[in-house]
């Protein structure tokens, strides 16, 4: 009889004559090192958790593995590979080499790795480091630090730009912008002064007229602020500075009643996010719909509910009146949804990598966390009493 035990180590032993079969195959010097019969045969035990048939294999190319362990570390540190690849590469060399220390007695080949890889986490600590400094400012929802041109503003000393979503929102409606000015995915825009000199993308705005100049010297650290002291006002809402904003919308046509905020605070979320509808129904703003007075707008006044087919989540109610308010539709269509009922197969996962409603909310608009104010409609909800719920922005 072949009990559970037995028969693992009937597989072990297996392993073991297939390794040693591999073995005596075995070619060190194929063209990259990981399809080496040697390190194909070190990493299937591995994954099968087979360490004695390991440790017997490295016993066995006793005399190939310092090679093995310099042409791995080669390969690891070409040009431009990512640090996850880079270290899947170190730390496989790292474990031939600790187990050829252990069973062979030779500790050359892991006292040239350490360095390697105590230099590479360095790196990848000071690069994470840099990476955390701009998050921070991009906490608050649509703030984006703008640095693609990086070396160039770093040579002429000035800090990358701060651009806040939310203090352009309380002066504009995202159609003013979308895709009357900028397509709606970052970095895609091109974004730079050789655009601005000829009164395109930032500078239609920040012309000297509407707004400060993008080519005024005093003007510079105003949008060059990223990571400076001067970034404080546009970091948090709550260091909002009433009187400038009401002065600057009355200047530009749009309106600023902080009057009307209940207890004079911005309405926040409960992801401490500003939140437009509240800040809409309160009448605390009135952003302009566009630059151009002859603009038409074009509003879509309906409902859609999207029954989900599981149980475990309620129905989300999608309103068109409350989008197109705020967003043109060639905005959504075609480019992120079809103008079809049914016509697009949403999937959080597919929204969570910024598709469908994804392409806004998480990044401009009210976060995925926030379930229950997607999935509002319970199940057994019927129609007729949804079609009369009050619209959001009008409580
Ligand atoms: C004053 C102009 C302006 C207004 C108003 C504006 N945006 Fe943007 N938006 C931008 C700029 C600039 C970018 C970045 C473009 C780039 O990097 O090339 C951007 C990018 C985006 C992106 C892309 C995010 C990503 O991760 O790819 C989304 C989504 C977005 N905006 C949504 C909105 C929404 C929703 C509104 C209205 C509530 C709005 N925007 C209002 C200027 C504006
Ligand atoms: C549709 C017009 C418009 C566009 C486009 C626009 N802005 Fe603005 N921006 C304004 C207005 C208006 C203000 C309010 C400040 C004022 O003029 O009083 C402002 C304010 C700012 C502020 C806050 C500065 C402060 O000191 O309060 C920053 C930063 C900024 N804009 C950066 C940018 C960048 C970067 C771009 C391009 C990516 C851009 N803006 C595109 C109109 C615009
Ligand atoms: C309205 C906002 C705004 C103002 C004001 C502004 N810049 Fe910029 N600047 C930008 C943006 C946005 C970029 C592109 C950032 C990127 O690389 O992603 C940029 C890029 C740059 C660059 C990199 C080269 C390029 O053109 O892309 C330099 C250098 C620079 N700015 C210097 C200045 C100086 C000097 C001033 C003052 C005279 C100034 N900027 C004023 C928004 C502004
Ligand atoms: C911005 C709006 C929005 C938010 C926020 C949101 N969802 Fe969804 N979710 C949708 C839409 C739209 C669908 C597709 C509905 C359909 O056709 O079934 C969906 C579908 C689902 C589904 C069913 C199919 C699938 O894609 O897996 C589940 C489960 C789900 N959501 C869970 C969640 C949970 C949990 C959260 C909070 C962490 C959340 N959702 C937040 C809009 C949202
Ligand atoms: C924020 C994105 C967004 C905006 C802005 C938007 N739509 Fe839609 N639209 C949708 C979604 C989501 C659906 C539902 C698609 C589905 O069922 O798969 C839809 C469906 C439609 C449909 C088919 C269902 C219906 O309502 O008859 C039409 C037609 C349509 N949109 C037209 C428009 C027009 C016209 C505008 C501008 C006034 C507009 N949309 C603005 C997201 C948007
Ligand atoms: C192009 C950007 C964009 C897309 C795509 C988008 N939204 Fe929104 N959504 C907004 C903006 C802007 C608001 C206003 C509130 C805010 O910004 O936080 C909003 C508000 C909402 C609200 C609150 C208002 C209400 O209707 O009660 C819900 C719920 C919502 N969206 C669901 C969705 C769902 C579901 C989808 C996908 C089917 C979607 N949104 C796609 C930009 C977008």
């Amino acid at each position: 009889m072949i009990t559970a035990k037995t028969s693992l180590f009937y597989r072990a032993l297996f392993m073991q004559i297939i390794c040693i079969c591999l073995f005596y195959v075995s070619n060190v010097n194929a063209s990259a090192v990981t399809e080496s019969k040697f390190v194909q045969a070190f990493i299937l035990l591995g994954e099968n958790k087979s360490f004695n048939a390991q440790a017997a294999l490295i016993e066995q190319n006793v005399a190939d593995i310092p090679q093995v362990v310099e042409q791995l570390i080669a390969e690891a540190m070409v040009d431009g590979k990512k640090f996850e690849e880079r270290m899947s590469l170190l730390n496989l060399a790292s474990t031939i080499a600790t187990m050829h220390m252990y069973w062979n007695g030779d500790k050359k080949p892991q006292a040239r790795l350490d360095p390697i890889i105590d230099k590479e986490l360095r790196l990848e600590r000071v690069r994470m480091a840099e990476v955390m400094k701009w998050k921070k400012q991009e906490r608050l929802l649509g703030n984006f630090v703008m640095k693609r041109n990086a070396a160039v503003m770093a040579e002429k000393g000035v800090a990358p730009v701060l651009y806040p979503h939310w203090m352009h929102r309380i002066y504009f409606e995202c159609k003013v912008c979308h895709s009357a000015i900028f397509d709606i995915k970052r970095w895609s825009n091109n974004i730079s002064h050789t655009e601005f000199d000829k009164g395109e993308l930032c500078a239609e705005c920040h012309d000297g007229n509407l707004s400060f100049a993008t080519d005024d010297d005093e003007s510079c650290i105003r949008c060059h602020v990223a990571g400076q002291a001067g970034a404080a006002k546009l970091l948090k809402p709550d260091n909002i500075d009433h009187e400038a904003i009401k002065a600057s919308a009355k200047r530009i046509g749009a309106e600023w009643r902080p009057e009307n905020l209940p207890e004079g605070q911005l309405p926040l979320d409960r992801f401490r996010m500003i939140d437009w509808l509240a800040l809409k129904s309160f009448d605390v703003f009135k952003p302009l719909v566009s630059l151009d007075e002859n603009y038409e707008e074009e509003i879509r006044d309906n409902r859609i509910l999207f029954v989900g087919k599981t149980d475990s989540v309620d129905n989300v109610l999608f309103d068109h009146r409350v989008h197109s308010d705020w967003i043109s539709c060639s905005t959504c269509h075609p480019a992120i949804f079809k103008a079809e009922l049914g016509g697009n197969r949403i999937r959080m996962m597919a929204m969570a990598r910024g598709r469908f409603c994804g392409h806004c909310h998480g990044r401009v608009s009210f976060t995925f966390a926030d379930c229950k104010r997607c999935h509002n409609v319970p199940r057994e909800a019927t129609l007729e009493s949804v079609l009369h719920r009050p619209h959001s922005d009008k409580m």
